[in-house]
Formats: C-alpha cells, structure tokens, sequence
C-alpha cells in the first residue's frame, strides 16, 4: 500500500504571516490522515519545521545543489536542507528547468545529492503543451523520467510529481483519462525499471490542483496524491484538497 501523499510548493511565495497559516493546517491533522509536506523558500525552513515539529507535517526544500558545499553562491545543498530538520526536496520542477536551464542530467545529479543527505526527492517531470498536443507525449515523458531518475530509486528515497508544464498556474488540468494514461504509464516504467520497489514510488499530480477538482483526479488508480503550487498557501484551500485526498 502506498501513503497517499499531498504536497505543497509555496514557491518564491511566503513570510512569518504564512508560516502561522502553516499552524493552522498543523492543528487540524488527524493520525490517519494522508502524508503531509510543506515546501517553502529555504529561508523559513527552520521556522516551519519548528512549528510543525508536533503535528503530523513534514516539511521540505524546492531545490538543492548537486554538490555538497562550495562556491555556489545564492545556492543550497541537500545537508544544509537536511539540517533544517526537513526531510524531503523537490528536485526538476519545470520553473528550475526552464528558468535555470536544468537539463534531466542536473536533476538526476541533484537526486543523487537528496538521496546521499537522506532526504527524499520529490521528482518532477511533464511535458509542454506543444508535447502534450504531439504524437510522442507518453514517449517524451518516459525519455524525462527514465533520464531523471538515478538509478537505486525507491519508494522511500523518491516520489514522482508528474505536472503538465502547461497545467501549473494557468487553471488548465488534463482530461481525467489523460491523468490516468500518463500515471499508468509512469508506474509501468518505474516497475519495468525497479522491479517490486517500482511499485512503491508515489506519484504524485500537479498543476492547477484546486478544491474543486481534486476528487476527481485523485480517482485514478496511480495517482497517489498531489503537488499543489497556488492552492497549497491558504489552509481553507489546502485543507479541503487533503480532505478529498483522504476519501479517495
Ligand atoms: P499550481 O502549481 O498548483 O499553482 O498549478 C503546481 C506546481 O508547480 O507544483
């Protein structure tokens, strides 16, 4: 059995406001509930394990460096992150690949460097629109994953957030039976790729993840939760797509 597993990325987002809005989330967790990460900017990590430290939230880094010290400046290694007390990363989110040119060798580079600080990535992947709307999609994302991840990948030291470039922020969301397609065909490579410890890595939507469509996807067989961007920095949004998560 998988944890279901919801997913927060505040981005380049949050303030000690938020943090207390983390507070709130905290408080209204029950023991059975699915697992819970918050990823905020790497200057609140301290704080926001601090406050989630009684409750039932994990929290974890947007990014770390592929090296584990060093002339990076404005960079954060895994350890650093680690350190914090947060116990997970996001590695290759498409605003890291695009905006920081990160190519599927990087990530896979910075995996290596979660899984070596024992922190579990949160690995991400998804095509464009113009790949979305080509013959190749499902090719095209099974040629991302399979050269993202490194080898050694497990349920414990990784989860796969397939996110639609396309679909994050803009309020757009695939179509349910291409949620399933692509999910389907992530599980089918990881376990072709790991065997039984294939059929233990989460996988996790994103992209334009809301209240009122969460149920909905969280249907699909392999989706094994959400990475959620916008609707993750207001518990009263939040809350309702962790409870759809827990029904599901
Ligand atoms: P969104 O972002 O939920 O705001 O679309 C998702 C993400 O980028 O992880």
């Amino acid at each position: 059995m998988r944890r279901k597993l919801a997913a927060g990325n505040w981005k380049m987002n949050g303030d000690s406001a938020l943090l207390a809005e983390l507070g709130t989330l905290a408080n209204s967790q029950g023991d059975s509930a699915p697992q819970i990460i918050i990823c905020p900017p790497a200057p609140l990590l301290t704080r926001a394990v601090d406050i989630t430290k009684d409750s039932a939230i994990g929290i974890g880094g947007q990014d770390c460096h592929p090296n584990t010290s060093g002339a990076h400046t404005g960079d954060v290694a895994a350890p650093m992150i680690h350190d914090t007390g947060a116990r997970s990363v996001i590695v290759g989110h498409s605003e890291r690949r695009s905006a920081h040119q990160e190519n599927d060798a990087v990530v896979r580079a910075k995996t290596k460097a979660a899984w070596a600080a024992d922190l579990t990535a949160i690995l991400c992947i998804g095509e464009s629109e113009e790949e979305r709307i080509g013959p190749d999609t499902l090719a095209i994302i099974a040629a991302q994953l399979d050269a993202s991840t490194p080898n050694g990948a497990t349920g414990d030291n990784t989860v796969i957030a397939y996110e639609p470039i396309w679909a994050i922020g803009t309020g757009r969301v695939p179509t349910l039976e291409q949620i399933i397609e692509t999910h389907d065909m992530i599980r089918a490579e990881l376990t072709k790729r790991f065997g039984d410890e294939g059929d233990k890595i989460r996988i996790l939507y994103g992209g334009s993840v809301k209240p009122g469509n969460a149920a909905e996807i969280f249907q699909a067989e392999n989706v094994d939760g959400a990475l959620v961007g916008g609707a993750s920095l207001k518990a009263e949004d939040f809350q309702p797509i962790i409870d759809a998560l827990a029904a599901s």
